[in-house]
Formats: C-alpha cells, sequence, structure tokens
C-alpha cells in the first residue's frame, strides 16, 4: 500500500534510494534549530495537532482556508489539521498568558498539513520552526526576531551568499491602499495580489489592480524605490549592529499571504531565486485579541521556517553532513558462555551514556565484526574476564587497531578521550 500523495516517510541513513527523506537529516535540521532557539532565550511549546476549525476560520485568510484537512468527528465537532501554528499559540497564550512575564519568547517545531497543490517545495504535510516573541511593540522585537532567524539558516552552514531576508511593512502597504482606496474591506483582496506579484504574469496581476482601482505601474515603482519606513530603518539599524546587516534588504514585493499580519512583514529567500520562501513571518498585533474575544490583548510577532525547501536547499548547496552510524562501541560476545555477563558489560556501558550494540543471537566472531563496522562502531569491546572485583575487558579501536586491556572502570574514560 502506498502513503498519500504529498506525505513523506523518512528513512535513517544510508538512505536505500537518493529520492527518500532521511531521518538524520531531519534530525540535523530540528537539533540546529531548537539550538540555536534556546541560545535566543526561547523556550518550547507545543499544542494539539488537531484543533475547533473556527481556530483557522477566523483570520488566517482564505487561501488557508481553503487548504484545510478538515472533518466533523464522531462527536460532531468540526475540526482541522493545523495547517499553521500561530492561531493555536494564539490560543494558548490567551489561556495562560497571565503567568508569563512580558515578553516572552516561545519556539515549537509543529508538523502541518495543508491540502496544497504539490509542487517543489510544497507537500502535503511540512515540519516547521516556529518563532514568536509576545507583549513587545517595540521594533527592537521584530530585530530580535529575524536576527534570529538569520542565524537558524547560519547555523546550519548557509551564509549571505546563500539566502536574504526581504522585509517589508504591511503598514507601509496599508497607507499606500488607503490613499488610494476608500474601501478597507477590499485590502486583504489586494493583499493577495502583492503577495503573488513576483510568481504571476504581468497582465494577470495588473487586471486585478485594474479591478481594485490601482494601476500596476504605480505598484511596481512603489516596490522598485523600496524605501524604507522610519520602523524599517530602526530593524535594519538593530541587525546591523549585530553585524547581521548583509543579511537583509527592504523589499516591498513582500507582503505575506496569512490576513492576520499588521506591521513589519518577511520572508527568507535563497539568493538564486531558484526555490520557493524558506521562512516568512512578521507582526501580527490583533489575532491574541480576536482568538481569545476580545479578552486578551497583547501585540505578537513571529515566523516560520519549513523544513522541505531548506532540505532542497542544503542539499543544492551541499550542506548535508555525512551521517556515520552513532555506535560507539560494539561488544562481541564470541563465547556463549560469556554471554550473560557480556549483557552486564552492554548494560554498564549504555548507563554510562556510552551508544553500545552487540549480537542478540549467537554469531561467528568474524560476521560479528564485520557487522561492528558496518554499523560504523568507533570500538569493539570483548570481556576478558569476569571474576568479581578483577574484571577485564579488551577495548579495540578500530580506526587506529590499537588494542588495550582494561578495568571496566577505565573503559568509559578511554572511549571517550577517543572523542
Ligand atoms: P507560511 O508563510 O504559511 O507562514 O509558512 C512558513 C514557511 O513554511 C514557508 O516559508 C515554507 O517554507 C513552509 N511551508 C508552508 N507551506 C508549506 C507546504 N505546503 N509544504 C512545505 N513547506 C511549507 C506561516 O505558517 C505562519 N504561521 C508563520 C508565522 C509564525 N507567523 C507568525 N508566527
Amino acid at each position: 500500500m502506498d502513503r498519500l500523495p504529498g506525505f513523506r516517510d523518512f528513512y535513517p541513513e544510508p538512505l536505500p534510494h537518493k529520492d527518500l527523506w532521511s531521518a538524520d537529516l531531519r534530525h540535523h535540521i530540528f537539533s540546529r534549530w531548537r539550538a540555536t532557539a534556546e541560545s535566543y532565550g526561547f523556550r518550547e511549546y507545543d499544542g494539539p495537532p488537531l484543533e475547533p476549525l473556527e481556530l483557522f476560520t477566523i483570520k488566517s485568510g482564505d487561501e488557508i482556508v481553503g487548504q484545510l484537512y478538515n472533518f466533523v468527528d464522531k462527536g460532531d465537532r468540526s475540526i482541522a489539521l493545523r495547517p499553521e501554528m500561530t492561531p493555536t499559540l494564539a490560543r494558548m497564550v490567551a489561556a495562560q498568558e497571565r503567568a508569563y512575564k512580558k515578553p516572552f519568547k516561545w519556539f515549537s517545531i509543529p508538523q502541518l498539513f495543508r491540502y496544497e497543490r504539490q509542487q517543489k517545495g510544497r507537500l502535503r504535510e511540512h515540519f516547521q520552526l516556529n518563532c514568536d516573541i509576545i507583549g513587545e511593540t517595540d521594533s527592537a522585537a521584530d530585530a530580535e526576531l529575524i536576527a534570529l532567524l538569520i542565524d537558524s539558516l547560519r547555523a546550519l552552514g548557509l551564509t549571505a551568499e546563500d539566502f536574504v531576508i526581504r522585509l517589508s511593512s504591511r503598514n507601509a502597504w496599508q497607507d499606500f491602499f488607503a490613499l488610494r482606496c476608500p474601501d478597507e474591506s477590499r485590502a486583504y483582496e489586494f493583499y493577495q495580489v502583492i503577495d503573488k506579484i513576483d510568481r504571476t504574469a504581468p497582465e494577470e496581476s495588473d487586471k486585478k489592480l485594474d479591478e481594485l482601482g490601482f494601476s500596476g505601474t504605480e505598484v511596481r515603482d512603489f516596490i522598485a524605490a523600496g524605501k524604507p519606513t522610519d520602523e524599517l530603518k530602526s530593524i535594519i539599524d538593530n541587525i546591523g549592529a549585530r553585524g547581521l546587516g548583509d543579511f537583509i534588504k527592504v523589499d516591498y514585493g513582500v507582503i505575506r499571504g496569512l490576513a492576520y499580519y499588521t506591521g513589519p512583514v518577511f520572508e527568507a529567500f535563497d539568493r538564486k531565486g531558484e526555490f520557493r520562501a524558506i521562512a516568512g513571518g512578521g507582526r501580527y498585533n490583533h489575532l491574541i485579541k480576536l482568538v481569545s474575544g476580545g479578552k486578551i490583548d497583547l501585540p505578537a510577532l513571529g515566523f516560520g521556517m519549513g523544513d522541505v525547501v531548506l532540505s532542497e536547499l542544503l542539499k543544492a548547496r551541499n550542506l548535508v553532513p555525512e551521517f556515520g552510524n552513532r555506535i560507539a562501541v560494539f561488544v562481541l560476545i564470541e563465547d556463549e558462555a560469556s554471554r550473560s555477563d557480556s549483557l552486564g558489560l552492554v548494560q554498564f556501558l549504555r548507563e554510562a551514556g556510552v551508544s553500545t550494540d552487540f549480537s542478540l543471537t549467537p554469531m561467528k566472531g568474524n560476521k560479528q565484526f564485520k557487522r561492528a563496522s558496518e554499523l560504523g562502531a568507533k570500538f569493539t569491546a570483548r570481556l576478558e574476564s569476569s571474576q568479581p572485583g578483577a574484571a577485564r575487558v579488551q577495548l579495540k579501536n578500530l580506526n587506529t587497531r590499537e588494542e588495550r586491556t582494561l578495568a571496566p572502570e577505565e573503559l568509559v574514560a578511554a572511549i571517550q578521550s577517543a572523542g
């Protein structure tokens, strides 16, 4: 039976086929994401993958609502698999914000589901690093968040030559819109056209803009001028002071597709323009109020970075590390009479935090040795004597071929000192 289209299986390395998804690469990405977010003082949270349908229809916008996996459950509730994390975060914050000093910085790595048309970089599920700051209106928070986005990508080996953050502002676009169109209710429709302007034929965009009372030329001139607002200037200065100025540029071609954004918005793209957006985010100062039915009013901002485009980019830039096996020691049991004492040795090593494997069933000595090297073990260990108080273990370094006979209590230091 095949898996559903747009869903992935993740296999351990080495992969049987290069088109498969690697569980090791996923682990690598998640651990760099987590380490970088923690280095910025972000705390991890999580929520349920299923939510009331209504949570996403409130304010995410038509595009994402059209992509929902939703159904009625056995209790007659209308529910949806989460297509994004931000509404869940808003709900969680509204419920417990009093317990947290503002501003607070949270991150999560949820799996998300969108019934999208499958294309390069877009699947029907993906994992997304979400980092959000709650309770701060100052643009220093926007800069902090963008710096974290930059460093999360740098932690995976990407440089300013590989990617750029395109910074824009919904406020700037809102002013542009309000000057020319009095009908505020059509603003989101206008933003949708701008969001797709790079990916749409000019005639098609011009037609839609015309219907809204805008000319394609004035919109393109505004994008081309790229005049930063004071707010964007202060974000850029803050990022520059961190030495990260090369990673960011003002680009009003970005406006973001989701409906809830209210201020500065941004997207990360590869410099060569080969891939879809790596990440996107911005301010959403009214969402928590909306989700809490007006009870809690807190400013917020955040970004989401998906694993799909990122994995493709890392592969294209040769930044996927070699994933060796993680076994440090293979315990050889050549004499079945020593199996129970050898199990004691396996347990001793594992409890000391040394990754250890062995043959579960009797196996010829040379086969065990072969298995040790297939697993990429750094050492083999063989119990030479299990005399109480005088146990001895022969430890062999499979790289240097050096052999030593040690007491069990000396083993761990010898293994760890070999790195
Ligand atoms: P988004 O722009 O919809 O934002 O998604 C963020 C990133 O997730 C995209 O740039 C892309 O890398 C990845 N992504 C989105 N959809 C797919 C898909 N179908 N397949 C693969 N990757 C995908 C949000 O979701 C906002 N909630 C982010 C945010 C957090 N804003 C504030 N806080």
